[in-house]
């Protein structure tokens, strides 16, 4: 037993929670983790008035994705007693959350115009010395926070981050933001923080053969749980790691945004969101066990869950040397900043890049591009389109940019030129603002407007727009959220009449007439570039 031969299966799902809740950005950034708790707590009040009602829309397809329980209508007293707990536990969060929306009523009554100074002292007692109050140049006013000092108060709890260990044999999972974690015989809870080295330690030991005894010594669980944490070891040696080594630009896709970008000596992943194997899936995937030893830089489209996701980005921590994010830093609340989100949950070297700011390693360059909408009309700059450079060869990744206005992108080929190659988002119809933005509204936001807010990507129209001026030789639509280990966080599932489907076959098929490679991509692809392929084509 105390031989060096066991392995973490590759199937072990390392799932990060706050308190009994799946973490996203929103769930560590402080304020915007007050504001979610608060909206748990209207979930959790709304499934104990009326569980058959969740149990019903979590069946409903057009309901999927929102603030609905998945319990099928029992684990009532479970739901109570953790009701219970959260109440005590986030009393201050919940304070905070409070103090918020007081704050934003105070403003929208108080602050009409005149100096603003003398409102410091309405300010809500909690988070006083947390905000500077303003007014934009139309005289309405407003707040922002100063996160980097409520990171070091008492709004951010490390106490309540935690990750569950399990094993996965399936890519179906429940829509996860809308329904806790409860005590499930087949799942270990270990109370760490998300920056705790255990995390980095267990998830090397999917490729890196450990004694038993050196993983059991990292964590603290019950005797009762020992034959499971036991059960989550294999002496199955993993395939070995094939590193790239061929001449060419090498372009992987892992399903929805995910693009790894390699050469023999660059590797670049965007947005991560690795499926598991071990198991039978529907569709054919790579997954971690075709990432490099070290990727050389991690890039970050935009903060929505599907494109941050932790649960790929923690076990992946210790094989980031780089990790680039777009500046937001603006103390909005609709706008946590990344990069203090990032660094506090321990990833080391985040480069946060401004629009059109260019980072540079060996014969590689990333530049940041304006990425646009898709985030419900909110003022958020935490977003960003990608240009890669390596060589001579270029892509664009566009994420779920949506193209409004074209002419922003003739001013960025202005300075960029055109690409080889470009991957557009396309799910154009998107979920309405609050489905993602709604617990930080302090003010309800009628229906009819929420239903025109959408968090959309580009539909054929506007994709082609970017394709008269980028004019790429190849052009995949990805991002859809169609893969099934991707339905979990996406919550998406088209139908053929869908919009987004009948909006990129178009894309696909107008792009075809042109000459141009294209296909809306599912699940995997590989394809290979040239360094040079101006110097071919001459
Ligand atoms: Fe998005």
């Amino acid at each position: 037993m105390n031989d060096r031969n066991l392995y973490l299966k590759p199937n072990v799902v390392i799932e990060p929670l706050v308190d009994n809740w799946y973490a996203w950005s929103q769930l560590i950034a402080p304020a915007t983790a007050a504001m979610n708790i608060a909206w748990h707590h209207t979930i959790i009040k709304s499934y104990l008035a009326a569980p058959s009602v969740h149990a019903e829309a979590v069946k409903n397809p057009k309901m999927r994705g929102g603030p609905f329980m998945d319990f099928g209508g029992g684990r009532i007293k479970e739901v109570e007693a953790l009701q219970k707990e959260s109440l005590r536990k986030q009393d201050r969060m919940l304070q905070f959350a409070k103090a918020v929306k007081e704050l934003d009523q105070m403003l929208s009554t108080e602050a009409v115009g005149f100096n603003i100074e003398k409102l410091y002292e309405r300010v809500p007692e909690l988070l006083k010395g947390y905000v500077e109050l303003y007014y934009d140049r139309n005289n309405n006013p407003g707040f922002r926070f100063f996160e980097a000092l409520l990171y070091n108060s008492e709004f951010y709890n490390k106490g309540s981050q935690s990750i569950a260990l399990w094993i996965t044999n399936s890519d179906a999972r429940s829509f996860c933001l809308s329904t806790p974690r409860m005590a499930d015989p087949n799942v270990i809870y270990l109370d760490l923080p998300l920056e705790s080295p255990v995390i980095d330690e267990l998830a090397r030991m999917k490729r890196k053969p450990v004694s038993y005894e050196y993983a059991r010594s990292l964590v603290s669980i019950r005797p009762e749980q020992e034959h499971l944490f036991r059960g989550l070891f294999t002496e199955e040696v993993p395939p070995p790691f094939q590193k790239y080594i061929g001449d060419k630009v090498r372009v992987r896709y892992f399903g929805h945004a995910c693009i790894l970008v390699e050469t023999d000596e660059v590797s670049i992943l965007i947005d991560p969101l690795i499926s598991y194997y071990g198991y039978d899936s529907t569709v054919d995937h790579f997954s971690d066990a075709d990432l490099p030893e070290t990727i050389d830089c991690v890039l970050i489209t935009h903060g929505h869950q599907d494109h941050i996701l932790l649960e790929t980005l923690l076990p992946l921590r210790h094989r980031i040397k780089n990790l680039l994010v777009p500046r937001n830093n603006n103390g909005r609340l609709e706008d946590p900043d990344l990069k203090l989100m990032f660094e506090h949950i321990g990833f080391k070297n985040v480069i946060a890049l401004d629009e059109m700011q260019t980072y540079t390693f060996r014969d590689a360059s990333i530049t940041s591009l304006p990425f646009v909408g898709e985030h419900g009309d909110l003022n958020i700059l935490a977003k960003s389109c990608h240009h890669v450079r390596i060589g001579e060869f270029t892509l664009l990744a566009l994420a779920d940019s949506r193209v409004v206005e074209s002419r922003i992108y003739q001013h960025v080929h202005k300075q960029i030129g055109d690409a080889d190659v470009m991957f557009l988002g396309m799910e154009c119809d998107g979920a309405p603002l609050t489905h993602l933005y709604g617990p930080l509204l302090t003010k309800k936001l009628p229906r009819d407007m929420d239903g025109t807010r959408r968090l959309g990507g580009s539909n054929c129209d506007q994709g082609m727009a970017l394709v008269d001026i980028f004019k790429p030789r190849e052009a995949y639509v990805y991002a859809m959220g169609q893969e099934p280990w991707c339905e979990f966080i996406s919550s998406i599932k088209y139908t053929p009449e869908s919009n987004p489907i009948v909006q990129s076959d178009k894309l696909v098929k107008l792009c075809k007439e042109r000459g141009l490679a294209a296909e809306r991509l599912l699940g995997h692809k590989e394809l290979l570039y040239e360094k040079q392929p101006e110097l071919l084509k001459a």
